[in-house]
């Protein structure tokens, strides 16, 4: 079902599986009759769309978000985050299949990518209403890459994807509530408030899997959490971080803090 999901090519349709695949898993779980959880070899890549056509982070246009078309851009890039993220958590349970974990591991990703399908069709249902569409822009290639870089190793993965891009989507997004409410933009805001609620759930499920990680073989959280993302993560985390939000999701401050350009060694 994973594999379905990362291998379908259009964004619609591929939140549409993914929503159908997560209500078939929660079915079974409620029925007493978990779906058996096997192995699968996913693609490197996820299929994606003929467009956005994707270019190297530095090529894409960064554009002020005081103007409509500003925003407009602002919300095509939060729809291709999106749409990396459906693909990320159906990623990490298909990629690390051969690892015993708990049921609660499944559920908890299962969960996360389908709201992340929401997300993804709220936000292109605010472009639409704008009179855009997810594609009419161009969208960044790199945010693939820390799911390549930590495909062997489930701890590196947990660290980079959920524990410091999806916690850095708790320090930016109310920022980009602001730029909304001043806009004057109540589907927009609706839609971005549904994210920062539900995201704050996956940074947790991130922690609390990272830290069971490191109880099971006896590691020390925060060192494991340092060296893996040194190791796997390109550059410094960047405050200010959204203190209060991060220690709601079990992020403490001396996992993030020592990883900033201040403190890099
Ligand atoms: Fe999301
Ligand atoms: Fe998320």
């Amino acid at each position: 079902m994973a594999v379905e999901v990362l291998t379908t090519a259009d964004g619609r349709a591929k939140s549409a599986l993914s929503r159908a695949h997560a209500a078939t898993w929660r079915a079974a779980r409620a029925a007493g009759t978990p779906l058996p959880v096997g192995t699968a070899t996913p693609p490197l890549h996820p299929a994606r769309p003929t467009t956005p056509r994707l270019l190297p982070p530095r090529d894409v246009p960064r554009r002020r978000p005081g103007s409509p078309q500003g925003r407009i851009a602002l919300l095509h890039a939060v729809a291709h985050i999106e749409l990396n993220a459906v693909d990320l958590h159906w990623d990490i349970i298909a990629r690390f299949g051969h690892v015993p974990m708990p049921l609660g591991f499944y559920d908890d990703w299962v969960k996360c990518a389908d709201e992340e399908s929401n997300h993804f069709n709220l936000i292109c249902d605010c472009l639409e209403a704008q009179g855009s569409h997810y594609g009419a822009l161009d969208a960044h290639a790199g945010m693939w890459r820390a799911a390549e870089d930590t495909a062997e190793d489930l701890f590196g993965r947990l660290a980079v994807v959920p524990m410091v891009l999806e916690a850095r989507g708790l320090d930016v997004t109310p920022g980009m509530i602001e730029i909304f409410r001043k806009a004057g933009d109540p589907q927009t805001l609706a839609a971005l408030s549904v994210i920062y609620a539900e995201e704050v759930a996956h940074v947790a499920y991130g922690s609390k899997w990272f830290n069971w990680l490191c109880g099971r073989d006896g590691l020390d959280p925060k060192d494991q959490f340092h060296a893996l993302v040194r190791r796997y993560f390109h550059g410094s985390l960047k405050p200010p971080f959204n203190e209060e939000k991060r220690a709601e999701a079990g992020l403490p401050p001396d996992f993030y803090w020592p990883l900033t350009e201040a403190d890099a060694p």
